[in-house]
């Protein structure tokens, strides 16, 4: 009988798995059934932007945690598909930092090509997944809110895709519930004109705190004051950009930092990250970790080691991305077409406890997208997908590192050349701090239209 497979999520890791299997097939393989469950109306995962917060129009929590303004944090040439490049997308080569409109028409484009659209439920999000040890399968229960039904369905193995930068990390600070502005999780982040004229607080120190306080200075706050618990990000900031050890509290309108010293702040943004959270998978399926390089119990990054019937997709920090989720969704398809068998219980433990350990001697940013990439590299020498150059995105991302350094606030500005076709990327027309529009006419044109360009100051 036919094996069923139910994969959760139509973001990329959902979707490098359905080009994954449509891909083999084209090649002449038998894949097995496949049933994609979406919760969202359309594909693209956190790129299918929204301006909805809090909850959906059917009462679901938002997935998305992007903002309008968004553009890509890394170099393009760095997530670049092995098996479908931008320049095949947009006929023409394009600059390396586009914003998230460009991007999603980017992991679309693939799939269109695919045909896979059809496989895929939107609406559906999974309430539950059980394991039968009698059986041997998995019990599905979604809902469908184009009917308003809750169906439960048997299947032979389960990915869960569904993403862990969704579930805001929401941590109270002593005074939170005195504050006389706006506090909220970078998870509701939406449009930086909010912020204008604001003095704004951003908690934490890593890439949403870099990311949307250099939006609201794009988009005109007053000022902006980044805090950090560990260690600080330590870029050269603008002259209205100071950056604090930790907030220890607040009152109606200052913040109060561990030196001793307080700044007036109209509104607080928590970017303190996210927690992975599966609320649909029954305990002993369910991933717990932190977000890290490797979390443990997955097999080579995707195997549930307790059950490997059930796979999980994109679950490391990431460094890399869109080709990671591919390697992973090859992989993944190789094992349920038995093309690569799976060993042991204890020796998929060793080896996962293997890597854990070279994690853990990590210390520099250098050192752990090079072992991302060496973990990428051992997923793609076992399956069919694209040999691409590893050390060449590893060096992209170290030239990105030194753009950040020199100046965070014009790191987008430079371009590179893709590790898949070779041809230099173009530099972008308008400076990224004077591109207030966003769109991808914009960003596509060869100059810049003349809508919104950055005020003279
Ligand atoms: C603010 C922000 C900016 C980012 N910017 C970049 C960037 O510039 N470059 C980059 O490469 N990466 C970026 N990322 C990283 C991002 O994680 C990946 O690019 C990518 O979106 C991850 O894909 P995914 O499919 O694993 O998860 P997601 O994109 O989160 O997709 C998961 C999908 O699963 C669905 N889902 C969830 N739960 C259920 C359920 N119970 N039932 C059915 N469906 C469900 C969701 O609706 C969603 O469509 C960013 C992340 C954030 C939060
Ligand atoms: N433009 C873009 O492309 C863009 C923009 C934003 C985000 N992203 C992506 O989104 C993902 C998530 O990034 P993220 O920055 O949201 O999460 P993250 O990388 O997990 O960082 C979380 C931050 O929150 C801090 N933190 C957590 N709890 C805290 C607490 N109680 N008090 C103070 N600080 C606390 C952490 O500090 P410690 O270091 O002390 O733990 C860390 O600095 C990344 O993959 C990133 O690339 C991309």
């Amino acid at each position: 009988m036919t094996q069923r497979v139910a994969i959760i999520g139509a973001g990329p890791s959902g979707l490098a798995q359905l080009r994954a299997f449509q891909s083999a097939q084209a090649k002449g393989a038998e894949i097995p059934e496949l049933v994609c469950f979406e919760k969202q109306s359309d594909w693209g995962g956190l790129w299918n932007y929204t301006w909805r917060t809090g909850l959906d129009e059917h009462g679901e929590p938002v997935h998305g945690s992007m903002y309008r303004y968004l553009w890509s944090n890394g170099p393009k040439e760095c997530l670049e598909f092995a098996d479908y490049t931008f320049e095949e997308h947009f006929g023409k080569p394009i600059a390396s930092y586009p914003p998230r409109e460009v991007l999603w028409d980017y992991i679309k484009g693939r799939v269109e090509k695919a045909g896979v659209r059809d496989y895929i439920r939107f609406n559906c999000p999974v309430r539950q997944v059980t394991y039968d040890a009698n059986s041997g399968q998995f019990n599905v229960t979604a809902h469908d809110h184009n009917t308003d039904t809750l169906t439960t369905e048997v299947f032979d193995y389960v990915i869960c895709a569904s993403g862990h930068f969704s579930t805001p990390n929401v941590p109270e600070f002593p005074g939170f519930d005195h504050f006389g502005g706006r506090i909220l999780h970078a998870h509701d982040f939406r449009d930086a004109l909010e912020f204008k004229d604001k003095d704004i607080l951003i908690v934490g120190a890593s890439y949403s705190a870099e990311d949307i306080g250099s939006q609201c200075y794009k988009y005109g706050a007053r000022s902006i004051t980044s805090c950090y618990r560990s260690a600080p990000m330590n870029y050269k900031w603008p002259k209205n950009w100071e950056e604090k050890p930790a907030l220890e509290s607040v009152d109606v309108d200052h913040a109060y930092f561990a030196d001793g010293s307080h700044k007036k702040i109209d509104a607080i943004i928590l970017c303190t990250g996210y927690l992975h959270h599966f609320p649909f998978l029954e305990e002993s399926l369910r991933l717990k970790t932190n977000n890290r390089l490797w979390p443990l119990n997955l097999y080579k990054g995707v195997v549930w080691e307790d059950n490997p019937k059930l796979f999980y997709l994109g679950m490391q920090d990431q460094w890399y991305t869109f080709n990671m989720f591919d390697a992973q969704a090859w992989y993944v398809r190789d094992i349920l077409l038995g093309r690569i068998p799976l060993p042991d219980q204890a020796s998929m433990r060793a080896d996962s406890q293997a890597w854990r350990e070279r994690e853990l001697q990590l210390t520099h940013a250098k050192e752990m997208y090079e072992y991302q990439g060496a973990y990428i590299q051992e997923l793609i020498e076992a399956t069919d997908y694209p040999t691409f150059d590893i050390a060449g995105v590893n060096r992209t991302f170290l030239e990105w590192k030194h753009h950040k350094k020199e100046n965070i606030m014009t790191f987008r500005d430079y371009s590179y050349t893709s590790l898949m076709t070779g041809t230099p990327s173009p530099a972008h027309h308008t400076p990224w701090l004077d591109a207030l529009d966003d769109s991808m006419e914009a960003y596509l044109a060869d100059t810049p239209l003349n809508t919104k360009t950055r005020k003279a100051s």
